[in-house]
């Protein structure tokens, strides 16, 4: 048995989808750094540009796609364009996330509900159905999703939201055990609050902020970084027992 860095990466392809910034962006960071070839994508262009140049200066083979994950043909570039530059993917982080509404689900119209499904849900299953193949033809592959605590148990507020990171946690366990045959891994993750762009509306609330924390075992917030080691150890052979898991790193907040 070969015990030498089992969170190697090198020789893999990565495409991280919401990787211009936050928990996308530091996943990104660290695959890179652990050798693998990374696909930076998120909506904006210029964003991912920056990234991939910022990556590049420190070495990690970095490739910039922008991608809408709610539109379905930009997910079908997204990966072809993977397989025309490297030939392969290894693993696919459905990390993008949309929440355009904060407040009662009763004022929740249909497009808000279509649009959170779109980019929570839809999307990820949609990009893992599009690697599959080329994961199968590998001998292998590894599907993470970025999930939620508010998938576990309801967050007042984002009541749909919620809703689809649920739905998310339940696509793992499916796809999980039926590409477990073809040596496909797929597992979530469920933050906490973690300090981000997402999460500033709370973590900028003072009052909000203390009673989370006072919730927390470990008193503060996450960083993405915090998020980062986790999906190493999904993504690379030192998780390699591990698939259909629903794994929290929230400081200790839903216990
Ligand atoms: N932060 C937290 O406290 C927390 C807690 C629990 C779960 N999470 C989960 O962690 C993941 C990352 O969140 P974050 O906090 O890192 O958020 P963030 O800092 O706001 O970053 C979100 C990323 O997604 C991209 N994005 C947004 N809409 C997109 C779309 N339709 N298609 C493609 N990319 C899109 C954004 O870039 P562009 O604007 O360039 O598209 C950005 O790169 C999400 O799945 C979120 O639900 C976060």
């Amino acid at each position: 048995m070969n015990n030498n860095n089992r969170y190697d990466l090198t020789g893999k392809v990565a495409i991280i989808t919401g990787a211009s910034k936050g928990i996308g962006e530091a996943i990104a960071y660290r695959m890179g750094k652990a050798g693998a070839k990374i696909i930076i994508s998120s909506r904006k262009q210029d964003a991912v540009d920056i990234v991939a140049q910022n990556f590049k200066a420190e070495g990690i083979d970095a490739t910039a796609i922008a991608c809408h994950v709610g539109d379905m043909a930009q997910n079908d570039n997204l990966v072809q364009k993977t397989i025309e530059i490297y030939g392969r993917v290894d693993i696919l982080v459905n990390n993008a996330v949309t929440n355009p509404i904060f407040g009662a689900t009763l004022q929740a119209d249909l497009g808000a509900f279509d649009k959170i499904m779109d980019v929570n849900v839809k999307a990820p299953f949609y990009l893992s159905k599009l690697v599959q193949p080329y994961m199968v033809k590998n001998g292998g592959g590894n599907i993470i999703n970025i999930s939620s605590v508010a998938g576990l148990t309801p967050d007042m507020g984002l009541g749909l939201y919620s809703v689809s990171k649920a739905s998310l946690n339940m696509l793992t366990k499916v796809l999980a055990k039926e590409w477990g045959s073809v040596n496909i891994r797929v597992n979530s993750i469920c933050p906490g609050v973690i300090k981000t762009k997402l999460s500033e509306a709370i973590t900028s609330n003072e009052h909000i902020a203390k009673e989370l924390i006072n919730k927390q075992a470990l008193k503060h917030f996450g960083e993405p970084d915090d998020i980062a080691g986790l999906a190493m150890l999904l993504a690379s052979d030192a998780g390699s027992y591990i698939t259909g898991a629903i794994l929290t790193a929230d400081g200790g907040l839903t216990i």
